[in-house]
């Protein structure tokens, strides 16, 4: 009788074995071959400037756009994810030291990476949220990219990034925006520039740095991932709605609400928003009180 028992447990287990096996090929091939398609698009290169008013406007936008967030303060790069199911990723080394961009890396490929997501080899690049600055302004993405030319060299290697279980079920089930460019529309041209003015438009516009967590109607909802909170309703209809100006500065730049909570860096990235300034944030503010 136990026997019976045991050799039918052991059958039934080596069916889901073999089902698990299954499904778990089917995501690696097909994930395999999304992160190898080459993406056949009609490149414009971003034109690269040594003016000090760009560069000054780059540097400001790297910090509020959150590059620095990822590829660390001083953009040498930085372990981005390090998980054994999740995976060991590294957002790159953007400057021209070890282990950095090669000598050659020029406006094409600054281009393909902010404008498409994708690698010079036409590869789209993992994680990198490339879908939120292909909406910006050419001067917008412009200023990036001739500010990241001439950093300093920062001498910063790692071991290659690689993809775990975890990250490639959630991507097959669309869970986990593991390839931006497959978001991005290619052929779309970019607005030339876009006025920084208290107004809705541009709150609109500073308001995609936002819409990975808070969705785009701002009125947020599910943690991002496992383990973060719910993502707080930050539209008209939310607490933001019932604040002044500068209660949304404040929390913005402090990570303190006017009802006393304190939010999470980690969760609500605040030492990005701090980065904005008064007008960037009171514009932000109107769009929001406006939806
Ligand atoms: C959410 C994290 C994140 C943010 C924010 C981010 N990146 Fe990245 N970036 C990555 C990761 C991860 C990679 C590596 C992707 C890979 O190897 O497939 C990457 C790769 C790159 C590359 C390498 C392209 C190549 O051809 O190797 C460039 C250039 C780049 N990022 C620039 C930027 C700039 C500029 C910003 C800000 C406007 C930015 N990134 C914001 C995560 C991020
Ligand atoms: C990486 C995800 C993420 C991004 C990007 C993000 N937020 Fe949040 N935000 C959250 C989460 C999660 C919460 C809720 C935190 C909590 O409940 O502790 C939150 C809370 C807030 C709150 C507090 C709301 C309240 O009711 O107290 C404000 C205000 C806010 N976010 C504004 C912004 C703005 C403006 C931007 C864009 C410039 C932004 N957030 C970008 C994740 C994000």
């Amino acid at each position: 009788m136990l026997k019976k028992i045991l050799k039918v447990t052991g059958i039934v287990l080596g069916v889901i074995v073999v089902i698990i096996a299954g499904y778990y090929t089917k995501v690696y091939i097909s994930t395999e071959r999304r992160m190898h398609k080459k993406y056949e698009i009609a490149l414009e290169a971003l034109p690269l400037s040594r003016d000090s008013a760009v560069l000054a406007r780059g540097a400001h936008l790297v910090r509020t756009k959150a590059c620095t967030e990822c590829h660390g303060q001083d953009l040498g790069g930085k372990v981005f994810v390090d998980d054994p199911a999740l995976g060991f990723l590294i957002a790159s080394n953007l400057t021209n030291g070890k282990g950095g961009r090669p000598a050659d890396f020029g406006a094409d490929d600054w281009t393909l990476a902010l404008k498409h997501g994708l690698r010079r080899d036409r590869t789209p690049l993992i994680f990198m949220p490339a879908h939120e600055f292909a909406v910006m302004s050419e001067q917008d993405l412009s200023a990036i990219a001739s500010f990241c030319e001439q950093l300093p060299d920062v001498d910063r290697e790692f071991e290659p990034s690689s993809l775990g279980p975890l990250a490639r079920v959630l991507a097959d089930l669309d869970k986990l925006p593991l390839l931006p460019a497959e978001m991005i529309d290619h052929s779309k041209k970019l607005v030339k520039e876009v006025k920084a003015e208290i107004s809705a438009d541009y709150g609109k516009y500073l308001s995609t740095s936002c819409q990975g967590c808070h969705r785009e109607n701002m009125k947020g909802g599910e943690p991002v991932a496992p383990g973060f909170p719910e993502v707080a309703d930050i539209s008209s209809s939310g607490h933001p709605g019932k604040w002044t100006d500068e209660q949304f500065i404040n929390t913005l730049r402090t990570g303190t609400t006017p009802e006393g909570k304190t939010l999470k860096p980690d969760e609500m990235p605040w030492t990005m928003t701090k980065e904005f300034s008064d007008l960037e944030l009171k514009a932000l503010h109107l769009y929001l009180k406006s939806i």
